[in-house]
């Protein structure tokens, strides 16, 4: 692992957070190429299209020149296999996100038992943040500024004030 290594990052991203953000910072020092992977077919309904999801995350991501961001459907380790990653990087921000992401790592290694999941942790502060409490304090007007990049954050109101 390490340098030469190609790392994926896979989630709904609905939309990025500064949690999400940190994580990506952090990892593209470790991993020589890191790819946010957005998921195009989500369970959830998402309140952001995946175009806009997609471009969010270009833009907050821009100035780091070994991010790419890529979308993914179907099982991720079918799409690890395709774009040749090695490994999976996923947050964990506090123990009770361990289960699942325990679940999903250990479901992902019985599919393909050479796709490692790397868990790494954020930053303290963003420790509580998630892009649903996100939506749900901007939904009722609440103060979101810096848990979310400006342009995300100028986005949402938009959207949830025309609704
Ligand atoms: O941001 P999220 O919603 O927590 O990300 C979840 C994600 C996208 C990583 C997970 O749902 C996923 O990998 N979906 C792709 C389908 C798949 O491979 N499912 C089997 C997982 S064991």
């Amino acid at each position: 692992m390490g340098r030469g290594t190609t790392a994926l990052y896979p989630g709904s991203f609905d939309p990025v957070t500064n949690g999400h953000l940190d994580l990506v910072n952090r990892a593209r020092r470790i991993f020589e190429n890191v790819v946010v992977a957005v998921l195009t077919n989500t369970e959830k309904t998402p309140l952001f299209s995946l175009e806009e999801r997609v471009q969010l995350l270009r833009d907050v991501t821009a100035d780091w020149d070994n991010v790419e961001v890529d979308t993914f459907e179907g099982l991720l380790v079918d799409y690890a296999e395709r774009r040749q990653a090695r490994v999976v990087v996923r947050g964990i921000r506090a123990v009770t996100d361990y289960d699942y992401e325990f679940q999903m790592a250990l479901m992902n290694r019985r599919m393909q038992p050479k796709l490692e999941t790397v868990f790494m942790v954020p930053a303290e502060e963003f420790s509580y943040l998630s892009s649903s409490l996100v939506k749900e304090i901007a939904r009722f007007g609440g103060p979101i500024q810096g848990l979310v990049p400006a342009r995300v954050e100028a986005l949402l109101i938009e959207k949830l004030q025309s609704r």
